[in-house]
């Protein structure tokens, strides 16, 4: 068989040991991989490269996407779909696999539905993708914001501070969540919980009181804040407003500051959390979903997702995947809650 892959929405690492289980597997079947390059946008523009063994052989430990990827989203314009489609058969294509998160794998969804034979495989950083219990990216993300909180424990020790800090993860608070409890904070603010400042400040008074020298608060970059947002902020292809630019904890250490009169500083991780090498968890799941997804083309399991249950890779129909956001449960954010006294 000749078979797409192509890399979309936002980078994680793990794509590359993805895309190096795709095409490992492949090899197995002696099927030739195309690769497409910078995701839907280069279905669109026919942009494409072989990927053979030599190609792949030395990326299992690379972050980024050596595919490269974009958020071009070909859902907005019906000549863009249709493009696609065409595209796809111009290019001799027997299935396309899609490596992505919510955004890419709906568009793969929606093209499944206008029968292009599409098999997803989840990654995101967020770890917010339904149908699968972890996505790749979401290990590795969180173990390098672990590491940056560690380091700003040592600075705020010696200042005496309170120090904001500011992860990624969109409408799903597990990567501020994990952060936090991984990497020993005094408070999180995740957006399924609605912010109390009365809490918090009285919570940061009390960590102080106690004698510790100083506190650090993970929040999710997007935690709603009890205020009218004054500007408006950007948003992508997909409608995701760009939640970085509302910079929460920027308001978050301003209020802290004046509520309890220790000075504060906050700091945004940003893109940092998104590069370097992948876990070795990661690595793992990367390569099994990629493996998985090239098994599904031969099984004719279209429309459909590899996902990991449990040990198992099983493969999900994209419509469970892409329908509804995976938040954190108030049951687990309970049972964390005795880890910020
Ligand atoms: O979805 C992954 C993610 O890193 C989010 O956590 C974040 O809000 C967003 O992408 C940032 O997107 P961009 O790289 O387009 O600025």
């Amino acid at each position: 068989m000749r078979i797409g892959v192509l890399t979309g929405g936002g980078d994680c690492p793990g794509l590359n040991p993805a895309i190096r289980g795709v095409v490992y597997r492949a090899i197995d079947y002696n099927d030739e991989v195309i690769g497409i390059r910078a995701g839907w946008k280069g279905l669109l523009e026919k942009d494409t490269v072989p990927l053979r063994l030599e190609d792949v052989e030395e990326i299992i430990s690379m972050g980024g996407t050596i595919l490269h990827t974009s958020r071009t989203n070909p859902l907005k314009k019906e000549e863009d779909t249709e493009k696609c489609i065409k595209n796809f058969k111009e290019l001799g294509l027997d299935a396309l696999i899609a490596i992505g998160g919510d955004d890419t794998l709906s568009v793969a969804n929606a093209l499944y539905k206008r029968g292009l034979p599409t098999v997803g495989v989840p990654k995101t950083m967020d770890n917010d993708l339904s149908g699968t219990d972890v996505t790749f990216g979401f290990d590795t993300a969180v173990t390098v914001a672990m590491d940056a909180l560690a380091r700003l424990k040592d600075t705020a020790r010696s200042h005496f501070r309170v120090m904001v800090f500011e992860v990624m993860g969109r409408h799903a608070g597990w990567v501020a969540l994990y952060t936090a409890v991984g990497g020993g904070a005094d408070y999180v603010l995740i957006p399924e919980i609605p912010l109390d400042m009365d809490a918090l400040t009285e919570h940061i008074k009390k960590v102080r009181a106690r004698g510790k020298p100083y506190a650090v608060i993970v929040a999710s970059e997007g935690v709603e804040l009890p205020v009218e947002e004054e500007e408006e902020v950007r948003v992508d292809a997909f409608g995701h407003k760009i939640l970085r630019e509302r910079q929460v904890a920027s308001w978050l250490a301003d209020q802290i500051e004046k509520r309890t009169g220790f000075e504060t500083r906050w700091v945004q991780i940003g893109h940092i959390q998104r590069g370097g090498p992948p876990t070795l968890y990661d690595r793992i799941i990367a390569t099994r979903v990629g493996i998985k997804a090239v098994d599904m083309v031969h099984n004719g399991e279209f429309g459909k997702m590899a996902a990991i249950k449990g040990q198992d890779v099983v493969s999900v129909s994209l419509d469970e995947a892409v329908g509804k956001l995976k938040t954190v449960p108030p049951e687990l954010f309970e049972e964390f809650k005795t880890l910020f006294k």
